[in-house]
């Protein structure tokens, strides 16, 4: 079937992360985002799509910071929390009961809880008509033993990060089930038939 403009969002899953800001005045904020994506290995930089009117966006142009937090597939409450369209003025750590997790290089806190905290820097906007491009450097990236393997890899079964496929009136919130197969990174240099 060839799927029109508004079935094609439903065909990649995306990764659903939080991402925390501060304003200028010193007000706390939180949004859910999809649309984000490392810029290749490893993970130096990373490129996210924002609308125009979200506050994220103003936050990161006033002070160039924000934090990626990665969480689990069990805060999806918190993340429909911070979804929801808050004037500037609201802390959405409060509105979302988030405990903040200190941050080391940047002014923006992460939040307790998830898998791994991404502290950002913005290192360039590409402006379109209706949304920008905003490219961060990864500063510092954080993530919680308990859900890594000792050499530093994420384990999906316990970590369980959340992830999403749009749906025409909503979003389904699944995790990668990981089906145990590991590839390892040397198979894509090889061209032996059958290696
Ligand atoms: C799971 C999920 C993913 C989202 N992804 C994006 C996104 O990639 N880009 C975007 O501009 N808005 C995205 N949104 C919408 C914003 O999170 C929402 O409009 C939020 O209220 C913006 O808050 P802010 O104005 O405090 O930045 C997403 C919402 C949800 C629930």
């Amino acid at each position: 079937m060839d799927l029109p403009p508004h079935k094609r969002e439903s065909v990649l899953p995306l990764p659903v992360v939080l991402i925390s800001t501060i304003s200028s005045d010193g007000t706390l904020n939180v949004a859910p985002w999809g649309n984000i994506t490392p810029i290749l290995r490893p993970l130096d930089e990373i490129v996210l799509a924002s609308w125009l009117k979200r506050d994220t966006l103003d936050n990161i142009r006033a002070t160039g910071e924000f934090v990626v937090n990665v969480p689990t597939a069990g805060m999806s409450r918190e993340v429909m929390i911070c979804a929801r369209h808050y004037p500037p003025e609201i802390d959405e750590f409060v509105e979302a009961d988030l405990i903040p997790h200190p941050s080391k290089t940047v002014r923006p806190p992460g939040i307790e809880g998830c898998i791994a905290w991404m502290e950002c820097t913005l290192v360039e906007e590409i402006c379109r008509e209706k949304y920008v491009l905003v490219i961060g450097k990864v500063e510092r990236l954080e993530a919680d033993d308990r859900f890594f393997t000792p050499d530093g890899e994420m384990d999906p079964a316990v970590a369980k990060p959340l992830c999403m496929l749009c749906g025409k009136s909503g979003m389904r919130f699944t995790h990668p089930a990981g089906d145990g197969e590991y590839r390892s990174y040397a198979e894509m240099f090889s061209w032996e038939k059958g290696a």
